[in-house]
């Protein structure tokens, strides 16, 4: 059995050491907020927390994990209350969705290391990130938001 600590909660899991951790999020513990996009760590879309550091769980071996805080997009707040999320439903970033919540993610761990990132900032912490539905000008608009946002709350 392998502990683990996902959004808060402890979790005991069943899987082979191997297993990305993407896989035991969506199909042992059932979330499935977290997306499979290339499994190559190449697109961003399997994007959760580790201690707060983006990873790429489609090429995270679940033992890899350890005592470190997991999040992924269901732990992100308890009512869509953080300020990424609220950046995004106002300005209505998503298309299709399917790349959305590792955007999030992403988004959410550049701010908590640089509230008020520069353009720059931003295209270089959500390049591994892709969006087939070239949602990346409203994900930048959504960014700056968000700090606003998070200023207004501090
Ligand atoms: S599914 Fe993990 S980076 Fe694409
Ligand atoms: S919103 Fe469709 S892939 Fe990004």
């Amino acid at each position: 059995m392998i502990q683990l600590n996902v959004n808060g909660r402890a979790v005991e899991v069943d899987a082979d050491p191997e297993t990305p951790l993407l896989w035991v999020l969506r199909d042992t513990i059932g979330l499935t907020g977290t997306k499979y996009g290339c499994g190559m760590a190449l697109c961003g879309a399997c994007t959760v927390h580790l201690d707060g550091q983006p990873v790429r769980s489609c090429v995270t071996p679940v033992a890899a994990v350890g005592a470190q805080r997991i999040t992924t997009i269901e732990g992100l707040s308890p009512n869509r209350s953080h300020p990424v999320q609220r950046a995004w439903m106002e300005i209505d970033v998503p298309q299709c969705g399917y790349c959305q919540s590792g955007q999030i993610m992403s988004a959410a761990a550049l701010l908590a290391k640089t509230p008020k990132p520069t353009d720059a900032d931003i295209d270089s912490a959500m390049s591994g990130n892709l969006c087939r539905c070239g949602t990346y000008q409203r994900i930048r608009s959504a960014i700056h938001r968000a700090a606003e946002l998070a200023g207004d709350q501090s």
